[in-house]
Order: structure tokens, then C-alpha cells, then sequence
């Protein structure tokens, strides 16, 4: 077999056969494949898509470039959740201790952010001492001593999708479904989670701007999970507007812990609430409240417990950027609009973010909402607070908000926080 017949077979809409994605996949991983035919080949991918089977070949296949986890041998059942990725979507952090405290384990694997969307584990390391690299060993180490884990996915689990992730990046190609459902799935079915709970994003601030397409991605997704024996659900999520008041790394942990401390904004807490009724409905668990866990001190418990068993300390100060500016609101009237996309650039351009994926993040840099879409609000008072470590930054920040807010005399209708179940 040779790559050139595999790119030509995609190129004019044919059909991959598993033998082919078998033998691509795996010679791509052992540099056999060159770069730029795999790039020839995600294009023809990206505009021809791929059925079902194809998906789930090349989803296999990518799953068997690497190491399987297995938590089998636990006396609790697994559940984790994956978040196709937001502006202010710090859910893991307060999900993963309350489900723990509500009797599962959660191995989570997770990513840093590229782009306008935060990740887990830049905002996780803004706690001093926490540390996102563990052993498989220490993992479970971590997991049994305080029921759940985040951390970074070894070299060892799905090389495949490494390597061509880092290579959608930069031509032009992460925007397919086929070619995201499978590197996202790849990647939680190699962790080795026995239930998993999607939670795909939908507006501007997401990969997918409209219901339609998201739901498109979840019932892909759902499909894959299902038929390796995972049992997957998928909520898709509004992203038209920030989730939570923070955006920004050190600030989305206070917020979250806020949020472990039985307070925190509506739309977290419902989001977290519901996220970890599902994981545990499909842990197989009964009879627990997540929502209870919140206010009775058994998820603050669980959060401590993990992020010391990760080197962190719980009571240690965040860092805070050194500069901040306000954002006012120009006139009285109805918020009726704030533009994730718009707030996520602007964290991003204050420092929260990386251009590319070996840049180092500004821990205390991002944005505070004072308002949300839907309150009153009075020309003058504090919209939003800038955060960043040099004021120079200010300036390319408020060009992103530019036309990512506006006041009205009467609310729009804004897509409901939980859109719909999959
Ligand atoms: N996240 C992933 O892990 N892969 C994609 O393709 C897109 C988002």
C-alpha cells in the first residue's frame, strides 16, 4: 500500500477501506507517512468526510498507536467528562471533585488551551506547586487517595492523534467532524473511563457555531464511545456568552472554588449540577446529589485532597496580573449581548491564552464580567475588568471587544445553558 492511493481514494470521494486506514494510521505514526501527505490527506478528509464505519476505523486505529488504560481493577466505577472546549468553561475543575465526592472515580486526561479557549491544565497550574505531568502509577495513586485525577495524557496514549492534531493546527483542517469526533474519542477510550458525559459547545465561542452541526458532532461521538463499550451521553451547551463571570486561568480557579464553597454564578453551578448527575446516572450510581455535595463540604473536601495528591497547596495564593483596566458600560438599558468569542479573544490577547503550544500562559491575565446577557445595567458602572501583567496589552484586548457587547431597552432571546441531550 503507498499513501498516494489513500489520498487519491479520498480525493475523488471514495470510500477508505479499514485496511487502508489501518495501514495509514499506523505508518503515519511510524514516520512512514510524511507530513505533508497526511496533510493532503486530512484535507480530502475535511472536505469529502468520512461514514460512520470510516470514522470508526481511523478512531480504532489511532487507539491502537498507543497504550490502553484499564481501571478495571478499581472498586468503584470510572466516569469522566470531555468539553469540546470553551470561553470561561472551567466545569472541570469543581465536576471532577463533586462526582468524586459522590462516590466515582474520575481519571481525567486533559488539555492546555490553544486559541481563544482556556484549558484545564493552565488554569489547574496556576495553584503553586501543582504539577500537570504524572506517571500511570502516580495517577492511580492520586485517584484512589482522593477519587479523582487531572492530568496531562502521557506520550504513550494515542501517538497518532498527537502527531496529527499538531498538524490540523497548522493546515487549516481541526474543522472536520470526522477528524475531531475521532481524535477527541481516541483519546478518552485509550484513558480507559467505563462512562463519559460529552459536553459539546455550541455559538460563537465554540468549534461549532450552530445546534445542527453540534449535534452532529455528539451523535458521532456518542456512536464511537458506545460501540467500544463506553457508555456515552452528550449535553450540547450554550457558548453565545461566557460561562461563569471569570475568564482567565488563576481567576476561573477562584471562581470554581467559589463554587466548591456552595456560592458561585447560576450558570456554573447548573451546569456542574447536571454534568455530574449524568456521569454518575451513567456510573451506575443512585441515590447521590451532586447539588448537596456542593453545600455540605464533601466536594471542597475531594478538591482539596486532589489538588495536594497533584503537589499543589489548596490555601496557597493565586497569582494576580499586575494591571487591570475597566470596561464601562457605555448606556442604561439591557445587556443584550456579550460575545464569547469576543471576551475569550480579548483574554487571550491580555495573556490568558498561547499562540502557539510551547508559549508560556500569564496565570493572573484574563477578563471579570460584572454583567451577563439579560441584566439591567446603568451607563458607567464596571462592565468588565481587564487583567494583564503590562498595560500594553490593554490596547489590543479592547480592539477584540470592539462590537462584542451592546445595550438594548429589550432582552434577546439567548440559546437556552442546556440546549438539548444526545
Ligand atoms: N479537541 C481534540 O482533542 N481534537 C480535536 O480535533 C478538536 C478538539
Amino acid at each position: 500500500m503507498d499513501a498516494i492511493e489513500v489520498i487519491r481514494a479520498k480525493r475523488d470521494a471514495g470510500e477508505l477501506t479499514t485496511g487502508q486506514i489501518d495501514w495509514v494510521i499506523d505508518a503515519y505514526t511510524r514516520g512512514e507517512v510524511a507530513d505533508e501527505q497526511m496533510s493532503a490527506l486530512a484535507m480530502a478528509i475535511l472536505l469529502n468526510g468520512m461514514n460512520r464505519r470510516e470514522i470508526a476505523d481511523w478512531t480504532q486505529a489511532m487507539i491502537r498507536s498507543g497504550e490502553r488504560m484499564d481501571w478495571s481493577g478499581l472498586d468503584r466505577a470510572t466516569a469522566d467528562k470531555h468539553s469540546t472546549g470553551g470561553v470561561g468553561d472551567k466545569i472541570t475543575l469543581p465536576l471532577a471533585p463533586v462526582v468524586a465526592a459522590c462516590g466515582a472515580y474520575v481519571p481525567q486526561l486533559s488539555g492546555r488551551g490553544l486559541g481563544h479557549t482556556g484549558g484545564t491544565l493552565d488554569k489547574l497550574e496556576s495553584i503553586p506547586g501543582w504539577r500537570a505531568s504524572l506517571s500511570n502509577g502516580e495517577m492511580l495513586g492520586v485517584l484512589r487517595s482522593a477519587g479523582a485525577v487531572v492530568c496531562a495524557a502521557g506520550s504513550g496514549l494515542a501517538p497518532a492523534d498527537k502527531k496529527l492534531y499538531a498538524l490540523r493546527d497548522v493546515t487549516g483542517t481541526v474543522e472536520s467532524i470526522p477528524l475531531i469526533a475521532s481524535s477527541i474519542m481516541s483519546k478518552k477510550i485509550a484513558e480507559g473511563t467505563g462512562a463519559l458525559v460529552l459536553d459539546v459547545k455550541v455559538g460563537s465561542g465554540a468549534f461549532m457555531k450552530t445546534p445542527e452541526t453540534a449535534r452532529e458532532l455528539a451523535e458521532t461521538m456518542v456512536a464511537l464511545g458506545t460501540d467500544a463499550g463506553v457508555r456515552t451521553v452528550a449535553l450540547l451547551t450554550a457558548m453565545d456568552r461566557p460561562l461563569g463571570r471569570t475568564v482567565g486561568n488563576a481567576l476561573e480557579v477562584e471562581e470554581s472554588v467559589e463554587v466548591l464553597a456552595g456560592g458561585g454564578p447560576e450558570d456554573v453551578v447548573e451546569l456542574t449540577v447536571r454534568l455530574a448527575q449524568e456521569m454518575l446516572e451513567a456510573a451506575g450510581i443512585s441515590g447521590k446529589d451532586p447539588a448537596k455535595a456542593l453545600v455540605d463540604g464533601s466536594a471542597m473536601d475531594a478538591w482539596r485532597r486532589m489538588v495536594a495528591a497533584q503537589g499543589g497547596d489548596p490555601d496557597a495564593l493565586l497569582p494576580r496580573a499586575a494591571e487591570t483596566l475597566t470596561v464601562e458600560v457605555p448606556e442604561s438599558g439591557v445587556l443584550t449581548r456579550l460575545d464569547a468569542y469576543a471576551v475569550g479573544l480579548a483574554a487571550w490577547r491580555l495573556g490568558a491564552g498561547r499562540a502557539r503550544k510551547e508559549d508560556p500562559v500569564s496565570f493572573g491575565a484574563g477578563v471579570t464580567l460584572h454583567a451577563k446577557p439579560g441584566d439591567l445595567v446603568r451607563a458607567g458602572q464596571p462592565l468588565l475588568t481587564l487583567h494583564a501583567d503590562e498595560t500594553a496589552r490593554f490596547e489590543r484586548a479592547l480592539a477584540a471587544l470592539e462590537g462584542g457587547y451592546a445595550v438594548g431597552t429589550v432582552s434577546e432571546d439567548q440559546l437556552p445553558l442546556i440546549i438539548d441531550r444526545v
